[in-house]
């Protein structure tokens, strides 16, 4: 008797991936993205890695596959308007672009000035080794620490790569925050860049001449933002940054192809739960998901939903009706932010240039000044290139600058002594932000599925994918009762001795 008795416990033992959770769940039918920019492209990707073969996906979305992430043409050629350069330790884009077979174009180097409103406060030259000897003129050591200050905040924050290769998944942004670096990450959230790098001993002299300048060019905002968003800034004006090469857009399209997810255009209005009862078992639940198309209204019901658009009455103004308990609203202000192609000739004399010849900026930041009507401004190449701008191209280039509003003739006309085009893009870009910051949450209801709470933190393309497969993992583990993959304690010792 004693053989068989083993064997049944055996038995068991392999079945029930969690004690007391015997019972082997049948896969999720179908399944609905709302949103096809990154984050919903790799979430269809990511889902059908784990869900297998059979689940429907679908992407339900309201414009054009890519969202923030487009190109405009000026004259004759595609720019990035939106989401523009990556990082090369961004692991999952990276991996992407391989995946799908794109190619990579390098960002070019382009000589920097900070400018102040009224005079450059550093200049770059094409030196090296004169502007190591300038930075350290100014600043001290300030620059090399804020390197490693970066560097240390992006080992904590490149463990989710390991974390999520184990298959490992977290229920809210601050508890994956918290895994990757404990406490102090998370405090990050809470306090302003400039507190954060005081704190850290950085000099207020470099926080308004380098740290300032870095933000409003990635985020359109001052030292105010939370420190996590403000150290993502500074690791967005490092070297090696880079592109896709025909438009980061490709990538959303690349990822929703190799997902075979079926792409629905429709705006989705309205998520109610429905519950359906089965001639066996225990009813179903399930998600009505109402959407209008040109069409029509129409909707599907789903056994998941994943929302990949941020969630405000703006931008997704999706209504949870019939949840009881409500299904929680918090406040999501996104920022504004125009971006503006111009195809002329940079005014020298605005920039206080005597001499036109002189003035070798291909890049200008800004420090904070209420005179300034502008963010940045930086020559750009269309995204078949990539690679270096020539000199003489200064001569007549296409710059691209973020500012608060639409530039007005008067504006334009002080920037630049003549020019030929000018095309507008207005977005609304990221979160407003202001710390102390509290991310919304991912679980929104049993089996709908948030990702652009983490925004709040951080945005970014790969902020995106890193949520996008999170909430995949979660959604996969949360389906078939695998608790001992969710909201792991220690992952970071537990995995350092795994390969
Ligand atoms: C000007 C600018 C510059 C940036 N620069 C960078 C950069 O250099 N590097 C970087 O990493 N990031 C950058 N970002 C941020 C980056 O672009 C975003 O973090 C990222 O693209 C967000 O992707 P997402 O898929 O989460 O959201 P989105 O791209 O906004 O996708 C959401 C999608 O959902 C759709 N949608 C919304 N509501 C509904 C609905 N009700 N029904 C159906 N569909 C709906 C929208 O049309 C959209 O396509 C920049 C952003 C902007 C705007
Ligand atoms: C950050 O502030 C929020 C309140 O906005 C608080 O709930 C949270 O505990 C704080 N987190 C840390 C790590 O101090
Ligand atoms: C649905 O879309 C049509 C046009 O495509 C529009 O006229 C109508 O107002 C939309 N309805 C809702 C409820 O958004
Ligand atoms: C958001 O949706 C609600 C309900 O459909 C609607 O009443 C409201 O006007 C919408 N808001 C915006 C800004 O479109
Ligand atoms: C250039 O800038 C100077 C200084 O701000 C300004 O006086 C002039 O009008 C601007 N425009 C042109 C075309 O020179």
């Amino acid at each position: 008797m004693a053989a068989p008795l083993l064997l049944l416990l055996l038995a068991a033992a392999l079945c029930s991936p969690v004690p007391g959770l015997a019972q082997q769940r049948d896969a999720p039918g179908r399944i609905a993205v709302v949103g096809g920019g990154i984050g919903g492209a790799a979430a269809a990707y990511f889902l059908r890695q784990k869900f297998g073969r059979n689940v429907r996906v679908e992407v339900l979305e309201k414009a054009a596959v890519g969202g923030r992430l487009a190109t405009l043409e000026v004259e004759g050629a595609s720019y990035e308007a939106g989401g523009s350069v990556l990082h090369p330790l961004n692991l999952h884009m990276k991996h992407f672009v391989k995946e799908l077979g794109l190619s990579v174009a390098p960002g070019h180097s382009s000589l920097t000035g900070i400018y102040n409103g009224e005079e450059f406060v550093f200049e770059e030259s094409n030196w090296y080794i004169i502007n190591l000897f300038k930075l350290l003129w100014h600043y001290g050591l300030n620059p090399l620490r804020m390197y490693m200050w970066v560097e240390d905040i992006l080992d904590k924050f490149m463990r989710i790569y390991r974390y999520q290769m184990h298959d490992y998944a977290f229920s809210s942004n601050e508890r994956l925050l918290h895994a990757l670096g404990g406490d102090d990450l998370v405090q990050m959230l809470n306090q302003t860049i400039d507190e954060a790098m005081q704190k850290a001993g950085f000099s207020h002299k470099f926080i308004n001449e380098v740290v300032c300048p870095a933000i409003r060019v990635n985020y359109a905002q001052g030292v105010k933002i939370n420190g996590f968003v403000g150290a993502v800034s500074l690791a967005g004006v490092e070297s090696g940054l880079w592109s896709v090469k025909g438009g980061n857009k490709l990538v959303c399209t690349g990822l929703l192809y190799a997902s075979k997810a079926e792409v629905v255009s429709g705006t989705v209005l309205s998520i109610e739960p429905k519950v359906r009862p089965r001639r066996t078992g225990d009813p179903v639940k399930l998600y009505q998901v109402t959407y209008n198309t040109t069409s029509g209204l129409t909707g599907d019901t789903y056994d998941i939903v994943v929302i990949a658009a941020p969630l405000n009455h703006e931008m997704a103004n999706i209504t949870f009706k019939n949840f009881d308990p409500p299904v929680p609203e918090f406040p999501n202000l996104y920022h504004r932010v125009v971006v503006t192609f111009v195809h002329g000739r940079l005014n020298a004399s605005f920039f206080g240039y005597e001499d036109p010849e002189a003035f070798s900026f291909s890049a200008i930041f800004t420090m904070e000044n209420p005179k300034l009507f502008i963010y940045s401004l930086e020559v750009v190449s269309p995204v078949e290139d990539g690679g270096d701008e020539g000199k003489a191209s200064l001569q007549s280039a296409i710059w691209k600058t973020f500012s608060k509003d639409v530039l007005t003739k008067e504006q334009l006309n002080l920037l630049f002594s003549s020019y030929d085009s000018v095309k507008v893009k207005t977005w609304l870009a990221y979160p407003d932000y202001s710390p102390p910051e509290k991310c919304p949450p991912v679980i929104l209801h049993d089996n709908i599925y948030y990702l652009n709470g983490i925004e709040r933190a951080a945005s970014a393309m790969e902020m995106s994918a890193v949520a996008a497969k999170n909430a995949a993992l979660l959604a996969y583990h949360r389906w078939y009762g695998n608790s001992d993959k969710i909201d792991q304690e220690g992952l970071h010792e537990k995995l350092k001795t795994e390969l």
